[in-house]
């Protein structure tokens, strides 16, 4: 049993993140898609909210659960008894920090891999931040986010009139 954790704030769940989700989905037996509780950003949608909107998005995907974590990556990973963490990778721009995260990981935990999957190219610009930013602003995501996410933001947007 091949297991993977897919980490990441999640705020919200993009179309770039469910296409990872995806591809993950059929290299390993089972992924874990871990949305951290308490980010160093302090996030627009809470907690409850990126959980709920991750789950939504995800119900296709048989060998995919959604979880959460707090502390260090690396020991939620063991907790599970993953082999792998799985981050995206849209352009040069993400390397620095995706690299120094693996190498930081890797010296805390050698036996657990970084595996980077290269995001789509329909997504390559796609960010949770520009999502925001757009939604914030009475701007349509469809096509950016699953359709369930889009649901949920014209849903805000209805409220705030
Ligand atoms: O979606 P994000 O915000 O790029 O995800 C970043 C995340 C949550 C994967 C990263 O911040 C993380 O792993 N945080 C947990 C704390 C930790 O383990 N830090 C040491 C490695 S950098």
């Amino acid at each position: 049993m091949r297991k993977a954790v897919y980490p990441g704030s999640f705020d919200p769940v993009t179309s770039g993140h469910l296409d990872v989700i995806e591809r993950a989905a059929r290299l390993f037996d089972r992924v874990i898609v871990a949305v951290i509780r308490n980010p160093e950003k302090s996030p627009l949608f809470s907690f409850q909210e990126r959980m709920d909107m991750l789950k939504a998005s995800v119900p296709h995907c048989d060998n995919v659960a959604v979880d959460s974590f707090d502390g260090l990556l690396v020991e939620y990973v063991r907790g599970q008894k993953a082999c792998a963490v799985v981050r995206g990778l849209r352009a040069v721009s993400d390397f620095d920090y995706e690299f120094q995260m693996a190498l930081t990981n890797r010296r805390m935990a050698p036996e657990i891999e970084t595996v980077f999957l290269m995001t789509d190219y329909r997504y390559s610009y796609l960010s949770s931040s520009f999502v925001r930013q757009i939604a914030g602003l009475g701007g349509d995501v469809s096509g950016l986010v699953p359709d369930p996410v889009a649901r949920v933001l014209a849903a805000k947007k209805q409220r705030k009139g």
